[in-house]
């Protein structure tokens, strides 16, 4: 793998993987392997990014006119071997997670699925004339359990459960219809697990000893899950230990 995009990269789990790789890469070198991405190309739709990577498109992702800003960052930068989509959100200052029917609005679900969604589709569709038949990229979209309609027990959250179900299926669309032009192209969803960043911080009371992970923790195993995707987890939902998850 040489180019790794990471999207949507404002977010803490995303920082923590560009680091990850970045320092990957100088152990990697060293010891002759070709693993991990030789340089990083980041994706984000405000603020740029903290550490150096190689290169930086921004452009609203949630927005049609990113498409077109993306694919001329590609003709500039050159087609990336591997992509991790990172965007997605759960709360912000004025809206949490629906307790119940009357808490949704149509107006957070809009919200909801431009950050969740919609901002993965015009990643993908940026990057799809550029697909030859041989390529070989690797797709992974942080995605969430709680985005599983078979997992779904406890109900609540409506515009998270409902925005990450639909990525979920736009995913296994991704993967038919990629795999048709590209056989060796492998699209996977993926839960990171709790991980302690904003997006979960008002949630964590409740989380059981152990289970509440640190974005270098969630680094590691996202980028093992990316190093490792094989075809049988092509178009699935994945735990971040790789094994596959009901949709
Ligand atoms: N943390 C978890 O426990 C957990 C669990 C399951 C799934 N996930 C998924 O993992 C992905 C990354 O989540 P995360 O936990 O890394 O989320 P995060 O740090 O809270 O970031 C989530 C989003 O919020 C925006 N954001 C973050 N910091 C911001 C700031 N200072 N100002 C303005 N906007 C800001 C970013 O949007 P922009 O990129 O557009 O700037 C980012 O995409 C998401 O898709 C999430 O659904 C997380």
């Amino acid at each position: 793998m040489r180019t790794l995009w990471v999207a949507g990269c404002g977010s803490e789990i995303a920082k923590a993987l560009i680091e990850h790789c970045q320092s990957q890469n100088h152990g990697q070198a060293q010891h002759q392997t070709d693993q991990t991405a030789q340089s990083i190309r980041v994706i984000s739709s405000g603020r740029g990014p903290d550490s150096a990577a190689s290169a930086h498109c921004q452009t609203d992702t949630r927005e049609p006119h990113s498409v077109a800003e993306l694919q001329a960052f590609i003709r500039r930068e050159g087609t990336p071997d591997a992509v991790i989509v990172c965007n997605g959100i759960l709360h912000d200052q004025h809206h949490g997670p629906e307790k119940s029917l009357r808490d949704l609005s149509a107006d957070w679900l809009q919200h909801s699925l431009q950050s969740n969604v919609i901002s993965h589709i015009h990643t993908a569709q940026a990057l799809a004339p550029f697909i030859k038949r041989d390529s070989q990229l690797r797709w992974l979209s942080l995605s969430a359990m709680v985005g599983s309609i078979s997992d779904n027990q406890l109900g609540g959250w409506y515009s998270y459960r409902m925005s990450k179900a639909a990525l979920n299926m736009f995913i296994k669309n991704l993967s038919i219809e990629w795999q048709r032009k590209a056989p060796h192209c492998l699209v996977a969803a993926v839960h990171p697990g709790t991980t302690n960043t904003g997006l979960s911080a008002p949630f964590q009371q409740n989380i059981a000893a152990g289970k509440l992970y640190t974005p270098q923790q969630t680094a590691q195993r996202i980028s093992d899950v990316l190093l490792n995707l094989q075809p049988e987890q092509h178009g699935h939902l994945l735990h971040w230990d790789g094994r596959v998850l009901p949709y």
